[in-house]
C-alpha cells in the first residue's frame, strides 16, 4: 500500500490486508508447506492417519492434537541449517472435530466413550520430529530413531521444593515422585544446555467432581480454578481426574517440564522450584554472570508475571553439571509500579507473610501454591500473561497480555491501562545493564514501559502503536506468543481477536527501535476457526514455522460440519491442527 511504501519500518514485505475469510493466506512472494499434521506417523511402525479407525495404541505413536509450542535442535553431529529435531507442544483436544457422532463441543466432552478419552489422552504431550529440508521443502524424515511421542502417561519424575511433598502423594505414587504424564502444554522455552522446557497451562480443566468442593484443599482447588464440572471430564473414565478419588492428583499439575530432545529414552522432569500455575511459557535469558534466568507468565485474567533466578551459573564447558540446574535458585513474581520500576518480590518460605501462620510450612507450599503466596506479596494483577521472552538484540523482555474483558476503568492501572481489555497490549521490561554493559536480568528492580496497545487505531478505544508516527494497516488484537528474528524485530502471533474485531488470528511482526517500532504488520492470516501458535523463526531466518491450533473450532462446528477442512481439504477428513512453514519464494530472509 502507500501508506507502507513510505512507511520507517524496516520490513520488506506488503502487509496483509485486515479482514476474516475462511482460508490462511501469506504475504506475496512467500510459500506455505505443511509440514506435519495430526495423526501422521511419528514413530516407526506408527499407522497411518484414518480418521474412521483412530485408536489409543496408535495415536501414541501419531502426532498429537492442537499444537502449540515449537522449537528446532540442530543435530549436534552436523546436518546444518536445513536439518534437525522439531519439538512441539500438544496442549489440548476437541473431540467434536476428532471423532464422529458426537454433536458440538458441549456435548462431545460428555459422550466421550473411554476409549475416545484414552485417545484424547494420547494426543496431548508434546512430539519430537526430525526433519529436513529437501530440494526447498521441509519434511519429516520418516521412520527417524530419534522421533518421540510425549503423551498425558509418559512417566516423568518430580524434582525440586515439592518433589516427595504429602501434597503430591497419591494411591498409584507413594512417594510424590513418579507422575504420568503432561497436560495442556501450552508454551514452552529452552535452555542454554539444549534441553526443551515445555507448560502446563490451563490443567484445571481435567479435573473435577464433588471432591473439589470439600476437604482442606478446597480453597487451594478454587484458587487454580477447579470446578465440579470439569471441561474435560475425564474423570467419567480415569478415575485419577476426579478428584474425590484422587485428592492430589492435581498438585501433580501445572509446573514446567525439562527433557532432553535428543535422547527420546530420557525421563521428563517436573521442576516445581518454578511454581505451580497456569504457565504459559518459560524462556530463558542469561544474566552477566551466567546465572540463568526464566520468565513466565500465569494465563489467566489478574494473574502476574514470574521469573526464576537459578542458584549457579550454568557451566558451558560441564554439560553434566547443570543437569539439575533447575531445581535450586529464586522464584519472583513482578510488582509494576504506575512511576515505571518494576519490583521482583522473591517467593521464599519464612520471608514477610510466606510462614506457618498462613499455611507455607515449607518451599514445597510455597510453589504448590504459587497464585496465593504471590497474592500475598502484592504482585501487579495482569491482562493475561502470555509469553514473555528477551529479545536478544536489545536485551529488553516482552510481556504478551492477551486480553482482560473483567478489567474495569475502575481497576485500570499504568500497566493496565484499560477497561475493559479486549484487545490486549504488549508491554516492555527493561532490566538495568549488568557489570560490562549487558543487561542483567537477575537485577532486583528494572523499568517497564508500553509497547502497543492492541486493537484498531481510531476505533477501538486506547489502541496505539508509535507514539510519533500515525497507525498502519497492520494491527492486531489478542497478542499471545512470539519470537524475535536476527535482527530483533518481533514477530507476534494472535489468538482470540473478538468476533466484532471481524479479523482472523495470525502472524504480525514489527521493529522494536527506531521509527518503525511497534508498527505491526500483518504476515500471515489463519484458516477459519484457528489461532496461530508456536512462531519460531528458523535458522538464518530463513523459514517462519507455525502451529496452526483447532482449525474450525467454532460454535456449533463438528466432525460432520466442521468451519473448514484444513489443511486437507478432503470430504469426509476432519480439519487437523498442523505445523507449517512459510519461506521465501526466492529462497531469501523472511521479513527482508
Ligand atoms: Fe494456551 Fe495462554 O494460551
Ligand atoms: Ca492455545
Ligand atoms: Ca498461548
Ligand atoms: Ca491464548
Amino acid at each position: 500500500s502507500a501508506g507502507e511504501a513510505a512507511s520507517p519500518s524496516s520490513l520488506g514485505f506488503r502487509g496483509l490486508p485486515h479482514g476474516s475469510g475462511p482460508d490462511e493466506a501469506v504475504a506475496a512472494g512467500h510459500e506455505i508447506q505443511v509440514v506435519i499434521r495430526w495423526g501422521d506417523p511419528v514413530l516407526p511402525g506408527a499407522p497411518a492417519f484414518d480418521p474412521a479407525r483412530l485408536t489409543a495404541e496408535g495415536q501414541a505413536m501419531q502426532f498429537g492434537y492442537n499444537n502449540d509450542y515449537l522449537d528446532f535442535f540442530p543435530l549436534p553431529w552436523g546436518g546444518g541449517d536445513e536439518h534437525g529435531l522439531l519439538v512441539v507442544n500438544h496442549e489440548y483436544t476437541n473431540p467434536e472435530l476428532m471423532f464422529a457422532g458426537l454433536g458440538d463441543a458441549r456435548t462431545a466432552r460428555l459422550r466421550t466413550s473411554a476409549e475416545q478419552v484414552r485417545i484424547e489422552m494420547m494426543a496431548h504431550g508434546a512430539s519430537v520430529v526430525e526433519i529436513r529440508r529437501e530440494r526447498g521443502r521441509w519434511m519429516p524424515v520418516p521412520e527417524s530413531a530419534l522421533n518421540r511421542r510425549i503423551t498425558a502417561e509418559t512417566p516423568m519424575r518430580v524434582s525440586g521444593p515439592a518433589a516427595g511433598h504429602a501434597r503430591l502423594r497419591t494411591a498409584a505414587d507413594p512417594s510424590g515422585t513418579r507422575v504420568l504424564g503432561t497436560l495442556n502444554n501450552c508454551a514452552g522455552g529452552n535452555t542454554p544446555w539444549g534441553t526443551v522446557l515445555i507448560a502446563e497451562e490451563n490443567f484445571n480443566y481435567y479435573f473435577g467432581g464433588p471432591g473439589v468442593a470439600v476437604g482442606e484443599q478446597a480453597a487451594a482447588y478454587r484458587r487454580y480454578g477447579l470446578v465440579r464440572d470439569a471441561q474435560f471430564p475425564w474423570g467419567r473414565h480415569e478415575p485419577r481426574f476426579d478428584v474425590a478419588s484422587e485428592p492430589n492428583e492435581p498438585n501433580r499439575f501445572g509446573w514446567v517440564v525439562e527433557f532432553d530432545p535428543y535422547d527420546p529414552a530420557s525421563v521428563p522432569v517436573k521442576r516445581t522450584a518454578l511454581g505451580r500455575f497456569k504457565h504459559e511459557g518459560c524462556t530463558h535469558a542469561v544474566a552477566p554472570d551466567g546465572r540463568v534466568v526464566i520468565y513466565m507468565g500465569d494465563d489467566e485474567r489478574f494473574d502476574y508475571v514470574y521469573r526464576f533466578v537459578t542458584a549457579r551459573a550454568w557451566n558451558p564447558a560441564e554439560p553434566a553439571s547443570n543437569r539439575d540446574l533447575l531445581d535450586e535458585g529464586t522464584l519472583s513474581v513482578a510488582r509494576f509500579h504506575d512511576d515505571g520500576t518494576l519490583l521482583w518480590l522473591p517467593l521464599v518460605q519464612g520471608e514477610g507473610p510466606l510462614t506457618p501462620a498462613n499455611g507455607f510450612h515449607s518451599q514445597a507450599d510455597v510453589v504448590i501454591e504459587a497464585r496465593r503466596a504471590a497474592d500475598l506479596l502484592g504482585a501487579t494483577p495482569m491482562d493475561r500473561p502470555e509469553d514473555v521472552q528477551a529479545n536478544p538484540r536489545n536485551g529488553r523482555v516482552y510481556v504478551m497480555l492477551t486480553n482482560n474483558a473483567s478489567r474495569t476503568a475502575a481497576r485500570a492501572d499504568a500497566p493496565n491501562p484499560r477497561g475493559a481489555n479486549l484487545h490486549g497490549h504488549v508491554i516492555e521490561i527493561i532490566p538495568p545493564a549488568g557489570r560490562g554493559g549487558p543487561p542483567d536480568h537477575a537485577a532486583a528492580v528494572a523499568r517497564w514501559e508500553l509497547f502497543l496497545m492492541a486493537g484498531r487505531p481510531g476505533t477501538d478505544a486506547g489502541a496505539s502503536y508509535h507514539r510519533a508516527v500515525g497507525p498502519e494497516a497492520g494491527w492486531l488484537s489478542c497478542p499471545d506468543n512470539c519470537a524475535f528474528d536476527s535482527r530483533g524485530r518481533i514477530w507476534i502471533a494472535t489468538d482470540g481477536a473478538p468476533a466484532a474485531a471481524k479479523i482472523a488470528d495470525g502472524l504480525y511482526a514489527a521493529d522494536t527501535e527506531g521509527e518503525g517500532r511497534a508498527l505491526t504488520r500483518r504476515f500471515y492470516a489463519a484458516p477459519q476457526g484457528a489461532e496461530v501458535c508456536g512462531p519460531l523463526i528458523g535458522p538464518g531466518d530463513r523459514t517462519v514455522f507455525l502451529a496452526i491450533q483447532h482449525p474450525g473450532e467454532e460454535a456449533g462446528s463438528h466432525f460432520e460440519a466442521p468451519a473448514t477442512r484444513w489443511p486437507d481439504f478432503v470430504d469426509g477428513m476432519p480439519p487437523r491442527p498442523s505445523v507449517i512453514a512459510i519461506v521465501k519464494a526466492d529462497g531469501g530472509e523472511i521479513g527482508g
